[in-house]
């Protein structure tokens, strides 16, 4: 891994907390300069980058971004221009949570157009935008690498989830469109798909105890998945060692798919 993040810069959603989190600290490890997004947690977002900076010798900036609105990424990407020289990789992991999925986090019979479309455009719009003007200045450098965050809750039965199942089904087949597309600009483009990680959008789950036991149970690892678990398929995927990896997604699930 070494030598490929050196100075280089990644881009990433909903950085503030959980799996964003994690993700921004293992390549800021790596000598990597950071922009990350948050949505309401501005202070939380303060103190990590200047952790960030103090603990790795890096630039780390944050930004405020909603992905209920997918063309602010085209003003995010303005700013970001003006506090960093380069982008080398764009990873779209931030969720919508609370009040903006209700009737899209639902059982079936529940599920509401408004709450579906809201997952949607959060999950795979905003990657869309995102991505699109990630690559404008990824290509400008001679390549690099784009990431969605995707969920097994597109392949294994996950009460309530049915709306973000169904987005993240349809992000990693956005990622194959724009992987095919992208890399005559030596840009690779793929999906890091977690089991049930144990963050706050899981807590939010009504049967969050429930859902936590039966992954432990589910799990070859008799355990959760914990958001620094994510970390090393993004650090791969961005790195030297993935060159001929594109149009994929990469499931790190503790083995809970299989039984
Ligand atoms: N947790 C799991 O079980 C699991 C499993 C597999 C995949 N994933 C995927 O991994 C990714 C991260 O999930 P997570 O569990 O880490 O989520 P999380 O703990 O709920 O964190 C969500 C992040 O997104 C930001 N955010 C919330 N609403 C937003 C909005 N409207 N616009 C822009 N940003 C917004 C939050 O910012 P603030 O802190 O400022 O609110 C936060 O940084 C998601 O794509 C998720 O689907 C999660």
């Amino acid at each position: 891994m070494s030598g490929s993040f050196d100075g280089k810069t990644l881009v990433l959603s909903g950085g503030s907390r959980g799996i964003g989190k994690a993700i921004i600290y293992g390549f800021a490890k790596e000598g990597c300069n950071i922009a990350f997004t948050y949505n309401k947690n501005e202070e939380e977002a303060d103190k990590i980058a200047k952790d960030l900076e103090q603990s790795f010798k890096i630039k780390a900036r944050y930004y405020p971004l909603d992905i209920l609105e997918p063309d602010n990424y085209k003003e995010l990407f303005k700013r970001i221009d003006e506090d960093f020289d380069r982008v080398d990789f764009f990873i779209s992991n931030a969720i919508i949570s609370g009040r903006s999925v209700v009737g899209g986090f639902a059982p079936f019979m529940r599920l509401k157009p408004k709450g579906l479309n809201n997952i949607y455009t959060a999950t795979v719009l905003s990657f869309v935008v995102g991505a699109q003007e990630a690559t404008k200045r990824i290509e400008k450098v001679g390549g690099g690498s784009i990431i969605s965050l995707s969920s097994t809750g597109n392949i294994v039965y996950t009460p309530n989830y049915a709306g973000h199942g169904n987005s993240k089904a349809a992000v990693e087949v956005m990622v194959k469109y724009a992987a095919a597309e992208l890399g005559e600009k030596g840009i690779r483009v793929n999906a890091v798909s977690g089991g049930p990680i144990d963050t706050d959008a899981l807590k939010a789950f009504p049967n969050y105890e429930e859902v936590k036991r039966e992954v432990e149970k589910r799990s070859s690892l008799n355990r959760m998945g914990e958001a620094e678990d994510l970390v090393g398929a993004c650090l791969y995927l961005c790195g030297d060692g993935a060159s001929w990896m594109s149009g994929q997604t990469i499931i790190i699930d503790g083995g809970t798919s299989f039984k």
